[in-house]
């Protein structure tokens, strides 16, 4: 019989994803029946994964449950968007009030002053916010702005960096990005990024960055790296943009406060909706007031939905009655305590796995060589992504299929618990053929040199 040892990874990911199509026949017919109306079945590509995603009806709290009847662990949360969890009651209840006053008022109301207003205060650089509909459209404003601002065109971004659908530095397909004339630098490269923006004075127009790569990795940007955007920005004239729509739930005050670094523009999006589509970007009152429609040089920023009636109640609801400052700690430390788990279980079992991130933001990546940049993140094998995916998806986990994961509010204790025994049943059984796979193992032995990993 065939064991796991002389399987490749690429025939187990395949064996796994053969239990995963019986498991899930609603699905799969839901899924070809969607074809028909939507190209892949869906609207948004992060949801696709082969053979073909389960559709979800229903979430409560931290779970999650899908046409099979098959209940999970949500520890994606919509990419780090349910931070609430899937039913929090201050937020349901915020968003049913809002339904009962009226939607699409279209004229300023009290929530979003008061939403506007404690975003002010949370988030030290941000002086003056706007409201938009999505975090991509938050960083196209943003990108604008400094455009607009400074006269020149050029935008610094980072390889590994997304920040939405036509700002996206992910991957080799870069066909439907805004045509910015994009300058792409590797992350974490402080000297290289200094020479990059002290090159261009007159032609760059801002840098943006996320603070941690989130999509790219999870992996935190070093203080030098964002230190060196900081001050040759500022030596330069050019704007310093943080992508924020990830990484503002690490800190009460986002990842700027903790690294005691501060953007002149900073985007956000996801979580601080309280669920709800939503996008923003703010900062230095001198760059935002350039959206006073009472100044004769005002320019202009439109949106039908941008101070929606439910986003407005439900982010407002959230970033003040749920997400205090010691609750956003409390999330963070249960965060850093679950990787720290995660990456004891692959240490103790001699698996090449690490778990990248910070605080509730994690990823997990099949490799030993440390992961410091996009490109380092090509060291695991897409075969072992698919593979732990699959696993984890039959095990009633719901994570990304590029591993990654990240903590809500709704996870107590015991689904932490569940999760690291979970992978430590999925390293034991795969550390072998993930062990044979990784780079080092194919240039120097075959797989039965391993000494890794327990038969299944
Ligand atoms: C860092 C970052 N920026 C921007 C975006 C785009 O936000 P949205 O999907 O709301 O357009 C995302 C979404 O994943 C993101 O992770």
């Amino acid at each position: 019989m065939t064991t796991v040892q002389t399987r490749t990874l690429q025939e187990l990911a395949t064996d796994a994803a053969t239990r995963y199509a019986a498991a899930n026949p609603a699905s799969e017919a839901s899924f070809e029946r969607s074809t028909r109306f939507l190209p892949g079945a869906d609207t948004r590509t992060v949801n696709h994964y082969a053979p073909f995603p389960v559709t979800i009806v229903r979430g409560v709290g931290a779970r999650l449950y899908d046409l099979d009847g098959h209940e999970y662990v949500d520890f994606l949360n919509d990419h780090t968007a349910g931070l609430y969890g899937h039913s929090n009651p201050t937020i349901q209840a915020a968003i049913a009030g809002a339904a009962k006053d009226g939607l699409t008022l279209g004229g300023p109301t009290p929530n979003q002053q008061r939403f506007a207003e404690l975003i002010c205060g949370r988030f030290p650089s941000v002086e003056r916010v706007r409201f938009t509909n999505s975090g991509t459209e938050a960083n196209l404003m943003a990108v604008s702005l400094a455009r607009a601002v400074t006269g020149r065109g050029g935008v610094l971004v980072f390889d590994g960096g997304y920040h939405g659908g036509p700002l996206t530095f992910t991957g080799p397909d870069r066909r439907l990005n805004v045509p910015f004339p994009w300058v792409v630098g590797q992350y974490n490269d402080a000297e290289a990024a200094r020479s990059m923006i002290e090159e261009q004075p007159d032609r760059l127009a801002c840098v943006l960055v996320e603070p941690m790569l989130g999509g790219g990795g999870c992996i935190p940007g070093t203080r030098a790296f964002l230190g060196a955007l900081r001050d040759a920005t500022q030596r330069s004239g050019a704007l310093l943009i943080f992508d924020e729509v990830q990484t503002s739930r690490l800190a009460p005050g986002g990842l700027q406060e903790v690294l005691g670094i501060h953007a002149d523009l900073t985007t956000f999006g996801k979580y601080l909706g309280g669920g709800a589509s939503f996008g923003a970007f703010g900062g230095r009152a001198e760059l935002m007031d350039r959206f006073d429609p009472r100044r004769p040089d005002h320019f202009s920023h439109a949106g039908t939905h941008n101070n929606n009636a439910l986003t407005m109640a439900a982010g407002l609801a959230g970033l003040r009655d749920v997400l205090t400052p010691a609750t956003v700690r409390r999330l963070n430390d249960r965060g850093d305590a679950l990787r720290d788990a995660l990456n004891g279980v692959a240490a103790r079992l001699h698996v090449p796995a690490l778990v990248t991130g910070r605080g509730s933001i994690m990823t997990v990546h099949f490799q030993r060589a440390p992961v410091r940049c996009h490109g380092d993140t090509a060291a695991t094998p897409q075969a072992a992504r698919d593979l732990f995916h699959l696993e984890m998806l039959l095990a009633g986990f719901w994570i990304a299929r590029r591993g990654f994961m990240s903590v809500s509010l709704a996870h107590d204790d015991q689904d932490c618990d569940r999760l690291v025994a979970a992978f430590e049943v999925f390293l034991e059984r795969y550390g072998t053929a993930i062990e044979s796979a990784s780079p080092r193992a194919r240039s120097t032995a075959g797989p039965s040199r391993s000494p890794y990993g327990r038969h299944p």
